[in-house]
């Protein structure tokens, strides 16, 4: 039997809370509606909003039934409310192939929209007697600081570990005290920032308080790495102060609007004014960068201002061209970041 588990376990016993409404019932729906709430809702704002919810849906057939609206009604103000919508959709579900009994088996639950494996254990776990373990982000904290398990708990490898651990971990005999005082550990003591440590019923084995390195584990997520692209933004203003505009392929970013010549490098952009214009600006540069991310990547947007006034053939847009004067820039379809480019390069 694990020292770990017997000083949770009696932790809350001693110090945790036995009264909640969702506790010290069988009922399996309640259970369920409740880890739902409490999923990304702490125990204090979930008191304000279980009991009202139970009144008004009491059991899985009458949330079933129930009107979409009247379900988000009862939600409002608990925030993230995909997790209203998939407990309705589950409702449904359970309807359908329970015959409106909560499921104990875990593939049945894992099945229902808004249940992962963490949350089918506890509803195992608290509902059923089961013997599983549970690992949500809390509880995930503390065994990687308590086993000193380095790395971002997101990462499949640590992950995995933290899982094999979590079973190992199991006590004998009933597991709801153990699991509820593991969550509660993790939401109350073991906190992410300023964690508790001298309160901590199992600071005595904790492998990341031993070493002072409660701060470092669990390690943070890994920057994305965010692809970058560096792009050339040219500003040609003729001697009317018009700005040449060119359209942008239907799809794609930015697909139709009106944007800046791009070019990769100002030699480019400069090489292509030349070949049409004649450049007046003696000494043409690149003007301060302007970061732009869009989802997939990072955008440098390099301004090139350059004067140019007509070379012998005359400079006039060619399809897809658009010389516009200064004062019509409000009105063109140019996307954010480009006006915000130009306006810099007004000033
Ligand atoms: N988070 C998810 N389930 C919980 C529970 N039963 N108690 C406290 N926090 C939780």
């Amino acid at each position: 039997v694990s020292a770990f588990a017997v000083r949770i376990a009696e932790w809350q016993e001693r110090s945790g809370r036995h009264d909640l409404p969702w506790q010290n019932t069988s009922d399996a729906y309640a259970i369920w509606v409740s880890e739902i709430m409490l999923q990304q809702t702490q125990v204090t704002s979930v008191l304000r909003y279980f009991p009202r919810f139970m009144q008004r849906f009491p059991d899985v057939i009458s949330l079933a039934r129930a009107v979409d609206d009247d379900v988000l009604a009862s939600w409002s103000g608990l925030g993230y409310y995909s997790r209203a919508r998939n407990l309705k959709r589950a409702a449904e579900l359970v309807t359908e192939r329970h015959g409106g009994r909560v499921p104990e088996p875990v593939d049945d639950l894992m099945a229902l929209p808004g249940i992962g494996r963490s949350t089918a254990a506890a509803i195992r776990v608290f509902a059923f007697g089961s013997r599983d373990a549970i690992l949500d982000g809390n509880v995930k904290r503390v065994l990687a600081r308590s086993f000193a398990i380095e790395g971002w708990p997101g990462t499949p490898a640590v992950e995995r570990r933290l899982w094999a651990l979590a079973r190992e971990l199991l006590p004998d005999g009933p597991l709801a005290g153990y699991t509820q005082g593991l969550m509660d550990l993790g939401a109350t003591l073991c906190t992410r920032t300023r964690p508790r440590c001298g309160d901590c019923p199992v600071a005595g084995e904790c492998r990341a308080f031993a070493s002072a390195s409660v701060d470092r584990i669990p390690g943070p997520r890994p920057r994305q790495q965010t692809p970058r692209r560096r792009a050339v933004f040219l500003i040609a203003r003729d001697p009317l102060g018009r700005v040449l505009l060119e359209r942008r392929p239907p799809s794609g970013i930015w697909g139709g609007l009106w944007s800046l010549p791009e070019f990769g490098s100002a030699e480019a952009a400069l090489a292509a004014c030349r070949a049409r214009f004649r450049v007046e600006t003696r000494a043409p540069g690149e003007g301060r960068p302007l970061q732009h991310a869009f989802t997939h990547f990072k955008l440098e947007m390099v301004p090139l201002a350059v004067r140019v006034s007509p070379s012998p053939g005359g400079h006039a847009a060619e399809p897809g061209e658009l010389w516009v004067a200064a004062a019509a820039l409000d009105e063109a379809p140019l996307p954010a970041p480009v006006r915000a480019l130009l306006a810099r390069e007004e000033g």
